[in-house]
């Protein structure tokens, strides 16, 4: 029980990653008691619209009863499980069994052919890399090891996901990225990064061309895989410009280098299809998802695989012994059971047209903020947009850092009662999958108040109109 919002922010500074109570404080920190549909309440009774799910991943809201039973069946029938040395539970099986007949398909034209169990994202990606790399060891290329990230890339953090993911503080004082074997190519931000006058296809000509350079470069002998989430996530909710991925998968192909498709955010209808790479005509060799894949009601990633790396592990156990990782809780039954009930729900619900339909309200919402003196970008697809603040619309100058521009937003936004998240000066929004129209609409108005409540401290630093 918690008696009072102070102590409660007292608790909370002492567990969560802040441990500076002062910071949680002046930074806006915020206890939440419950959730209805897509809002939540904090411990003073304040309701909010979580305009991000969480952290990107509670696609049904916050009260799907249907998930709760299912978790609670489960804990009856069968409470842990695990899936080592020749054991397995049915509950696994059926959602591996219902991952695997959604798959997008492989280069080949064959769809992905084996899930992993994992219980988060970064497990998911740390699963990924230690698969090619011992796959890559059996097909006799021991050198083919380096992995390529983006910078503002997001895959978690593990060591190996922390090393790959492209986010200065996650590498700063940690001794990431470990050890060479980690590379990062350019931001796919156009709005950001384009040029003066250059189109959004001439900005992914020159992203694609300076991956082949870093190929060129680092030897094609020695990379071995490309991860990319379709949309940038922790990066700032980064759309790809036109033709990004339809250059940039030739090049890995010629190259002999695997796609990863980080799908943790995109995947289960957040782009307005089932999976990212199916908007945007990826072909990947392995695919990493979590979030959506339980509504996040239990932690729980799943690794999936093509037959030829499937058949390459198996060849590897044939020398090694069994292979050699997997977790305690990777798989656990009760999350696998929330899984396939999520699974279920987003078949009979239609989630995806469901997307479809709110998606152009959601964004049309959001465009409306473009008139904002401090608005200079908004961009998104499906239900994940951002929304950035510029000093200057005209220049794209960003405001100084130390004014911290981004918080301010987010800050005015919690104060109309809508939960948002600055990733810089970007705002990102990944709402509930199961938003309503009407909900999208006060999305976008609470949003306009919340940059309103912003302007007094940015104002001094706002270029002439
Ligand atoms: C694209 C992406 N990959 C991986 C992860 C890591 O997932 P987790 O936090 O479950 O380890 C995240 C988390 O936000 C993510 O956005």
């Amino acid at each position: 029980m918690i008696p009072n919002s102070l102590h409660a922010r007292d608790i909370a500074s002492l567990v969560h990653q802040q441990s500076d109570l002062d910071a949680f404080n002046r930074e806006g920190g915020m206890i939440v008691a419950r959730g209805e549909g897509c809002r939540v309440w904090d411990v003073e009774g304040r309701e909010y619209i979580e305009a991000m799910a969480g952290l990107w991943c509670a696609s049904l809201g916050f009260s799907e009863k249907r998930l709760a039973d299912a978790a609670y069946k489960q804990l009856l029938t069968l409470p842990y499980y695990h899936t080592f040395f020749q054991k397995g539970h049915e509950p696994a099986i059926e959602l591996a069994e219902r991952l695997l007949a959604l798959a997008p398909r492989c280069p080949d034209g064959k769809k992905l052919a084996r899930a992993a169990f994992q219980c988060s994202g970064s497990e998911a990606n740390d699963a990924a890399i230690k698969m090619i790399w011992y796959y890559n060891n059996l097909r006799g290329r021991p050198k083919k090891k380096k992995l390529i990230g983006r910078i503002r890339g997001y895959h978690g953090n593990t060591v190996a996901a922390a090393s790959l993911s492209g986010q200065p503080h996650m590498h700063a004082d940690f001794d990431l990225p470990y050890g060479d074997r980690f590379l990062h190519i350019d931001n796919p931000n156009y709005y950001r990064f384009h040029h003066e006058g250059e189109t959004e296809e001439e900005f992914s000509a020159r992203m694609a061309k300076n991956l082949e350079a870093l190929i060129e470069k680092e030897g094609p002998e020695n990379i071995a895989a490309f991860f990319a989430e379709p949309v940038q996530g922790g990066g700032g909710a980064i759309t790809p410009p036109k033709g990004y991925f339809d250059l940039i998968q030739p090049i890995l192909r010629k190259h002999d280098i695997l796609f990863v498709a980080d799908e943790v955010i995109c995947g289960f209808g957040r782009t307005g299809n089932m999976w990212g790479c199916d908007t945007y005509g990826i072909a990947p060799d392995i695919l990493t998802c979590a979030k959506q894949l339980t509504a996040s009601y239990q932690p729980l990633s799943a690794t999936l695989i093509n037959a030829e790396i499937h058949e390459t592990l198996i060849e590897g156990s044939r020398k090694n012994g069994s292979f050699g990782h997997g977790f305690t809780y990777g798989g656990h039954p009760v999350a696998c059971a929330v899984g396939v009930e999520a699974l279920k729900i987003y078949a009979e619900r239609d989630i995806i047209a469901h997307v479809k339909r709110v998606s152009p309200v959601f964004l049309a919402a959001l465009e409306e903020a473009r008139a904002h003196p401090l608005v200079g970008d908004v961009r998104g697809i499906g239900l994940i947009a951002g929304v950035e603040v510029v000093a200057d619309k005209r220049t794209r100058e960003p405001f100084p850092a130390a004014l911290k521009a981004g918080l301010a937003v987010q800050k005015g936004c919690e104060e109309e009662g809508l939960i948002v998240r600055a990733i810089g000066d970007r705002i990102a929004f990944t709402p509930p999958l199961i938003i309503t129209e009407d909900e999208a609409r006060e999305i976008g108005a609470r949003l306009r108040r919340g940059l309103d409540r912003a302007m007094p401290a940015l104002r001094p630093a706002l270029a002439a109109e």
